[in-house]
């Protein structure tokens, strides 16, 4: 099967070679062709040029695309779409002025999700997220995370991770998984941390690890939920049993989550919403993925990712939705690169390296996805008619995506 696009306005993030990411100055030059072909074949990109050049092709289908760009689709990073129900009361109260910390104090927040997961039953739980994770297919996300993390007991946390899998084998966008059992101590364990982490190190890991469930172990390293050692004992029985590290470190304080992460190799280094001068040094020189997650800092009114003094230093910086029922009820990749841009004062052409080919790397998959280059996926998103990409951050409540494309068929 070979589908033919021609005539796309501009086509963006085209690499003649393939790049794992991109860091510092260079996340500011976003290569593209403008009047451009492309060609799919067998659900992988096969050509693409400008249309001068444009070879006699036998397509079985051709798509117009005039007046419209064509991009890599988002590879979202960091998400924990697979949970039960939703926490909209926390969300008024804390309209009505609690804070994140005081609602998670009173067995709220990560607990409060993990009660109605774990008496929710597989099937509804696999609904609920199958249909957050079409929705977010639709919004241009081709590549994306899942996190378990709200099961917080054997069987919630493995049931969450074969919700993953039975995703990843029933929808054609690709899907890593997670295990996040370090997320938050339940409430029987409130006094005995050494006792949940002994369940997670010898009796989740292997169980998860036996049936392949997982490609990564993160923690929730912060104040009042996982230390810095227990971060650094988790990760280790984590590589012990292949899975590498993608942590949340730094979401409220900088207690030394990055610097153990760099330490362990982690893939990602994720939320950095408070940064020291200590910790964008620590990242510097490493193959470790900084990700921001601007949705979060909107939705919990907290600080953005210091964007601009980590790309002044050298860093690469992925951006990534957290889609999540606590801090970040939202997918929506559009709208984190269109706040990338307005709060973190990062350009058009840096916030769309952030969320494609840098995304693509905090996930492991940037040899796939991530950029228009041959014998990548044909995951992608061709626009509504525009005048330039800038459209994308600058129309930030409008939905511009005409089609969405997933090894090369139309999804949406
Ligand atoms: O990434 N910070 C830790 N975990 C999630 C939110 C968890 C929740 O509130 O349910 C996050 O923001
Ligand atoms: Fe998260």
């Amino acid at each position: 099967m070979t589908t033919l696009i021609i005539n796309i306005k501009e086509l963006l993030q085209v690499r003649e070679t393939s790049i794992a990411k991109v860091s510092g100055a260079e996340m500011a030059i976003l290569p593209t062709i403008k009047n451009a072909f492309l060609v799919i074949k067998d659900n992988l990109i096969a050509d693409f040029g400008s249309m001068e050049n444009l070879p006699p092709i036998h397509a079985d289908k051709t798509i117009d695309a005039t007046g419209k760009m064509v991009l890599p689709s988002w590879c979202d990073s960091h998400t924990h779409i697979v949970y039960a129900g939703n926490r909209e009361q926390e969300f008024v109260d804390r309209i009505n002025g609690m804070t994140y910390e005081e609602i998670a104090n009173r067995g709220g927040g990560i607990l409060n999700s993990a009660k109605k997961l774990n008496e929710t039953t597989e099937e509804e739980i696999y609904n609920q997220s199958k249909a957050r994770l079409e929705e977010v297919m639709r919004l241009g996300t081709g590549a994306v995370e899942i996190k378990s993390g709200y099961g917080l007991t054997f069987d919630g946390e493995l049931k969450m991770l074969r919700v993953i899998q039975r995703l990843a084998q029933n929808y054609p966008i690709t899907i890593k998984a997670t295990f996040l059992g370090a997320h938050a101590f339940p409430l029987e364990y409130a006094t005995n941390h050494k006792g949940y982490i002994d369940l997670i190190i010898n009796e989740m890991l292997p169980e998860i690890a036996k049936h392949k469930l997982a490609d990564f172990i993160d923690a929730f390293c912060e104040t009042g939920y996982f230390t810095v050692d227990e971060t650094q004992q988790i990760m280790e029985a984590g590589i012990k049993f292949g899975l590498k590290p993608k942590i949340h470190v730094n979401q409220f304080n900088s207690i030394g989550g990055i610097q153990a992460g760099v330490k362990y190799n982690a893939l990602s280094v994720d939320h950095l919403e408070v940064m020291k001068p200590e910790d964008i040094e620590a990242l510097k020189n490493t193959e470790t993925m900084p990700v921001a997650l601007p949705s979060c800092s909107y939705f919990l009114s907290i600080p953005y990712t210091p964007a601009r003094e980590m790309i002044a230093a050298g860093l690469p910086l992925a951006l990534a939705t957290d889609y999540n029922p606590g801090s970040t009820p939202s997918g929506n990749m559009n709208f984190v690169v269109a706040t990338a841009c307005i709060k973190m004062k990062m350009t058009p052409e840096e916030a769309i390296n952030a969320a494609t080919i840098n995304g693509a790397y905090a996930m492991g998959i940037s040899e796939t996805h991530g950029s228009i280059t041959v014998g990548k996926k044909a995951n992608l998103i061709l626009t509504k008619p525009i005048p330039s990409y800038y459209q994308l951050p600058y129309a930030f409540g409008s939905n511009l995506i005409d089609t969405v494309l997933i090894e090369g068929e139309i999804f949406a």
